[in-house]
């Protein structure tokens, strides 16, 4: 443990080396600023580093990560990294990226009793409670929990689509594509859910504002 923390920094430095040597301009240029056209709001466990399983470098995706892959749209900080993303940095396209085996979302399944998580959970299990039928359906444990995962994704792009940020720039007629991906830990390859949305259409008319 001790030694891999020490390597970090050493790591570093091979890692500079290394791209300077394949771009002498790089960080000089980074340095400028930065226009990366996705947002990723992926999940915070460590199998899945946004950058590396998409083979993107610096400065191409703004990032954001929490248990689960949370939309909650009354968390600030997801709302500040949204509103940047939109309003300043202007990205095309927001990716929500489940994956299979999320400790989260398994967690949702349960009913353990944990802590402070337990708060974050709920939203996750409010997900099942909305999909409890087709999920409670499903027998084989191991199918309930990746098809969790995959609704929890759906759900957290419609939740996306809903909040103030994305129906403004939609209003705007800026043009916001939202996706759903989840990755395979098993294989390291992304599934895309088909469940892109570009406008209201897609949202139940509960939430479908006059824009
Ligand atoms: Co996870």
């Amino acid at each position: 443990m001790e030694k891999f923390y020490n390597e970090l920094l050493e790591n570093n430095k091979k890692w500079v080396v290394n791209m300077l040597d394949k771009d002498p301009q790089f960080f000089e240029r980074l340095s400028h600023g930065q226009q990366p056209p996705i947002l990723w709001i992926g999940c915070a466990d460590s199998r899945v580093p946004a950058n590396e399983i998409i083979g993107a470098l610096p400065g191409e995706v703004f990032v954001h990560r929490n248990i689960a892959n949370m939309v909650v749209h009354t968390d600030m900080n997801m709302l500040s990294v949204l509103d940047y993303a939109i309003n300043v940095l202007k990205v095309s396209h927001v990716i929500v990226c489940g994956h299979y085996g999320c400790g989260g979302v398994q967690a949702a399944m349960t009913n353990k009793h944990i802590g402070l998580i337990d708060n974050w959970i709920r939203h996750i299990k409010d997900v099942y409670r909305f999909h409890q039928d087709e999920l409670n359906a499903i027998g084989d444990e191991k199918t309930r929990f990746d098809r969790f995962v995959e609704l929890n994704v759906k759900e957290q792009v419609l939740d996306l689509a809903k909040t103030s940020i994305i129906q403004n720039a939609w209003e705007k007629k800026q043009a916001i594509h939202i996706h759903g991906w989840v990755y395979d830990i098993h294989d390291g390859i992304i599934k895309d859910l088909m469940v892109s949305i570009k406008n209201n259409e897609s949202l139940s008319q509960v939430y479908q504002l006059d824009l």
